[in-house]
């Protein structure tokens, strides 16, 4: 049985991320598959989300898999002091793969290490959300033909943005340029700036929303994240600071498409779901064919 993991978005070549990508296209056309009967996934979330495990979990039925696993780990025998080390044993001798998320960063990989089975990394603290990364960049592809030269505009929470950080070293297989919109206290961290200019791309930075919403193909929009915060005086300082309005896009390039991770709170306002730039809800959509696809690889199906 294949042994590949999917901790960090950068597991993945370029080659592989493509691969997934046309795998996805595949399973986008015909969503009913079932190659997968017999085997068993183990989806294990130590902390809450909507979309990763209910596009998982569907990932996995409609695969023909079956899933075990939880949802609140208040329930688990980790509430008894088990540790991550023993429950990543114990499960990974039930399963044939593990999809974890987990408050702290590094604790997918140290999963995957323990574990006798691949491990998908479905969001470990403000770290990585490899395949977030990979539905956005195949919902980029989508909506703009090309993954190759595009202006990607980050906005929002970018120091605790794990959907950012891994989005940003996807993107830099191809090209990009970026800008970074942020407070002062929420910017793009140092050494994802490092990784840029290592790799000779472009970026600008700037606290206003206003600069350059005029300038990109991607608006990459996110949430200020209240559950990163040491500091809830910081957290009420800064959870209002950018709120897009379908009045802010009158000109906007024609292919201009607005993501967003999601959840979102108030730097969307639902006038701009009308709008045809948003397209948040696709991406969220694509999701599933995503993970049908990043499944069916580190198993070595497709
Ligand atoms: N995008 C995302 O990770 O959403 P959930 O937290 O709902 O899974």
């Amino acid at each position: 049985m294949s042994r590949k993991s999917l901790i960090s978005i950068g597991d993945f070549t370029k080659e592989e991320i493509l691969h997934v990508l046309e795998t996805a296209k595949e399973f986008e056309q015909n969503r009913v598959q079932n190659f997968l009967e017999g085997k068993v996934i183990a989806s294990l979330f130590f902390e809450p989300s909507t979309r990763t495990r209910l596009s998982f979990e569907t990932a996995i039925n409609r695969l023909g898999a079956k899933v075990i696993g939880f949802s609140d780990a208040s329930n688990t025998s980790q509430s008894k002091g088990e540790t991550l080390k023993d429950t990543i044993k114990m499960v990974s001798n039930y399963v044939d793969m593990i999809v974890m998320r987990h408050p702290l960063e590094g604790s997918s990989r140290y999963a995957s290490e323990e574990a006798s089975v691949p491990v998908v990394n479905a969001g470990d603290g403000a770290n990585q959300h490899p395949s977030q990364t990979l539905l956005d960049l195949y919902s980029i592809l989508q909506t703009q033909g090309t993954l190759e030269g595009l202006t990607i505009n980050m906005v929002g929470d970018l120091k605790y943005g794990r959907t950012t950080h891994s989005l940003l070293q996807a993107m830099s297989h191809f090209h990009p340029k970026f800008i970074f919109t942020a407070p002062e206290e929420l910017k793009m961290p140092k050494e994802y700036k490092e990784f840029l200019d290592s790799k000779g791309i472009e970026y600008i930075e700037t606290t206003s929303l206003d600069d350059y919403l005029n300038e990109c193909d991607i608006l990459y929009m996110t949430r200020v994240q209240q559950e990163r915060f040491t500091d809830p005086m910081e957290y009420e300082r800064v959870k209002d600071v950018y709120r897009l309005e379908a009045s802010m896009l009158n000109n906007v390039r024609d292919n201009m498409k607005i993501l967003h991770p999601l959840p979102r709170v108030t730097e969307i306002d639902q006038d701009v779901d009308d709008t045809p730039y948003a397209y948040y809800f696709k991406q969220a959509e694509n999701g599933l064919y995503v993970r049908m696809a990043i499944i069916s690889y580190l198993l070595g199906y497709r």
